[in-house]
């Protein structure tokens, strides 16, 4: 199995993520580092905690990471998660506790303890303790197998500045160092992630299987109604899940290596990727940009999944 770490900041979308991981043979999940980023860290720590708990999983590492990004106050997204950042249903509080040890140092541990090469890091939050484990350890960036972030946009280009998606906005600069990093990276962008939308029936469908379903049902159903406010569309965006989905089943998404950076100065566009598409300049590739995905595909790829971890 591929090991994997999960760098999140839950979040509906995050929770799926980490179940679809969780309930995933090809994926061998080392442990959890969360940052603060959709809520304060207290609570995306908490979060995490009630996730394992959820899907049966009270032994896995949880390290609580940085609190803010590397600039600047923290921009967080009450609006759309909810003030628990998980809001939609009501689950019991977490007994686990969270393991000993910053997130960062937990990073830079494992992946100088494993073989280089063997561990990818599964970003779907703000960058910041990615960045600053680079930081502090600049040995590990190539010991990283590869990075496979939700972030940033194109043609979609914003969600919470006209220029700029969530995560990348909430820590420009730790995002322009991870993209300068010279690891291999994959970017689900908004460009794929607002084709991930869930069907009515599909949610439906989840609330039957058990509890973890209707968990699922119920999150996505409470952030669908900022979508549909939004975009007026109809169904939740399953943003970070396509992360996990894209180790899972590459197939599903269709993208081009093209190089991207972020911009940390623009008066009104701070937190923009940056993506040279059409090869107009000769800066080099950086990265596996994706646009596209097939939506039945990746729904069935949930439902079985997720509904495995109601069975066992
Ligand atoms: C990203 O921002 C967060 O609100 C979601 O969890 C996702 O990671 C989407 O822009
Ligand atoms: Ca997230």
């Amino acid at each position: 199995a591929q090991k994997i770490i999960i760098d999140t900041d839950p979040g509906q979308d995050d929770a799926v993520a980490i179940l679809l991981a969780l309930a995933s043979p090809e994926l061998e999940l080392l442990g959890l580092t969360i940052v603060a980023g959709n809520v304060a860290l207290e609570r995306t720590l908490r979060n995490a905690l009630t996730i394992c708990e959820l899907a049966g999983r009270p032994e896995l590492p949880v390290h609580a990471g940085c609190d803010r990004p590397l600039e600047g106050a923290l921009v967080t997204a009450e609006h759309v998660h909810g003030a628990s950042g998980l809001d939609g249903i009501e689950l019991p509080a977490p007994r686990m506790r969270p393991a000993p040890g910053h997130a960062v140092d937990f990073l830079v541990d494992t992946l100088r303890r494993e073989p280089a090469g063997s561990v990818t890091l599964v970003a779907i939050g703000p960058l910041t303790n990615l960045a600053t484990a680079f930081e502090r350890a600049p040995d590990i960036a190539a010991r990283v197998a590869r990075i496979v972030l939700m972030g940033g946009a194109w043609s979609e280009l914003g969600n919470v500045t006209p220029a700029a998606e969530f995560n990348i906005h909430v820590d420009p600069e730790a995002a322009a160092r991870i993209f300068a990093s010279g690891v291999e990276i994959t970017v689900l962008p908004l460009d794929a992630t607002h084709r991930a939308l869930t069907s009515r029936d599909w949610v439906e469908a989840m609330r039957q299987t058990g509890p973890v379903g209707r968990a699922v049902a119920s999150w996505t159903s409470f952030y669908e109604r900022f979508d549909q406010a939004k975009y007026g569309r109809e169904g939740a965006p399953l943003h970070d899940p396509c992360a996990v989905a894209w180790l899972i089943q590459p197939g599903l998404f269709s993208g081009r290596r093209v190089n991207v950076e972020i911009e940390t100065e623009g008066r009104f566009t701070r937190g923009m990727t940056v993506v040279d598409w059409w090869g107009t300049t000769d800066r080099p590739p950086n990265a596996l940009f994706i646009r596209d995905l097939d939506r039945e595909g990746l729904f069935r790829l949930l439902s079985s999944r997720l509904a495995s971890l109601d069975r066992d």
